[in-house]
């Protein structure tokens, strides 16, 4: 990587470990140097001061959108959030000119994008970090929330056993791209038709990574330390029904935790919707860390903010 390349977060496969461990145990530290504090008071560091995010959206968001906002005003930094179509972008301003020009006006962008290959162009012409909010192929800031979350609750996950059950969709994606960089062990099921990125696996292969597939739940969920899930239809997919028959029988119930270890935990990335990918009484009920993993999504973005600024 030459000296002067900006420090993106874009795929969790491409970047370290060693880097992804400095931003987990920063972002527990951040969290815990501020308990009881106003939301809005900055940490004592200012990480960010006198930097501007600035924030493109092309798909709808609430986690993201306000924990970005939240975390960069922690930081001591400002930010500035556009929807894409209120942007020339919407009107078809080549991408690589936005991202050009965006660079000469604030420290870093944060891109929510439909097609992952647009993030990529727009990391390539930009001159500050671009950081990817979510796209069709990963949601690595997410990730880092979710182990967060878990490490929070149960310790280093190395070594640890997590279930992804459901659609093979791109929050799947982010957790293949750290299994092997984290060093826990990744077991999916999803339906053959719904079935995870092949690429993602090959490269989770040659990484030494521990990640099975099967089209059985309970064959993945067994004994697992921690059971994940998400939507069976995410925001930009066409075959809604398709996809309900197909995930039907990978629902996340009372039944299917009974299978994992006694003390595992469950996580959903939200918005969840209650009835199809996970019952009511698993999402409120003991097991669930929901709501520390929402909150957590603040505390990780500022040490992913802190990381790219060379902060960290
Ligand atoms: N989990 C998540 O990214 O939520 P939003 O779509 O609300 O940002
Ligand atoms: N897989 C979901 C995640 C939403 C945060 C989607 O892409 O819509």
């Amino acid at each position: 990587m030459k000296s002067d390349t900006p420090r993106h977060f874009i795929d969790l496969w491409r970047l370290d470990g060693s880097d992804l461990r400095v931003i987990l145990e920063d972002a527990k530290a951040r969290k815990a140097a501020r308990r009881g504090w106003p939301k809005g008071r900055p940490d004592e560091d200012h990480p960010a001061r006198d930097r501007t995010l600035a924030m493109i959206f092309e798909k709808n968001s609430t986690r993201t959108r306000y924990s970005f906002d939240a975390a960069m005003r922690q930081l001591g930094g400002h930010v500035i959030i556009s929807n894409a179509v209120d942007m020339q972008l919407g009107r078809g301003e080549p991408i690589e000119d936005t991202a050009r020009v965006l660079s000469r006006m604030v420290d870093a962008v944060m891109i929510r994008a439909n097609v992952h290959e647009d993030v990529e162009r727009f990391a390539h012409w930009a001159t500050v970090p671009v950081i990817n909010g979510l796209s069709d192929k990963g949601h690595p800031c997410q990730i880092l929330a979710d182990l967060m979350t878990f490490e929070e609750h149960r310790g280093s996950v190395r070594g640890r056993t997590l279930a992804w059950v459901g659609d093979g969709n791109n929050v799947c994606a982010s957790f293949i791209h750290a299994a092997p960089k984290l060093g826990f062990k990744l077991n999916i099921a999803t339906p053959a038709v719904f079935h995870p990125d092949l690429m993602d696996l090959a490269r989770a292969v040659e990484q030494q990574g521990q990640v099975t597939t099967t089209e059985d739940p309970r064959e993945a969920v067994r004994g697992a330390d921690c059971v994940i899930t998400d939507t069976w239809v995410s925001m930009g997919d066409t075959d809604h029904d398709e996809r309900i028959e197909a995930l039907e029988p990978y629902q996340v119930d009372e039944r299917l935790m009974g299978e994992a270890a006694k003390d595992a935990v469950f996580l959903h990335c939200l918005p969840a919707h209650r009835g199809e990918e996970v019952t009511d009484a698993v999402i409120d009920g003991p097991q669930s860390l929901i709501w520390d993993e929402a909150e957590n999504r603040i505390h990780a973005q500022k040490s992913i903010l802190a990381w790219c600024f060379g902060a960290i």
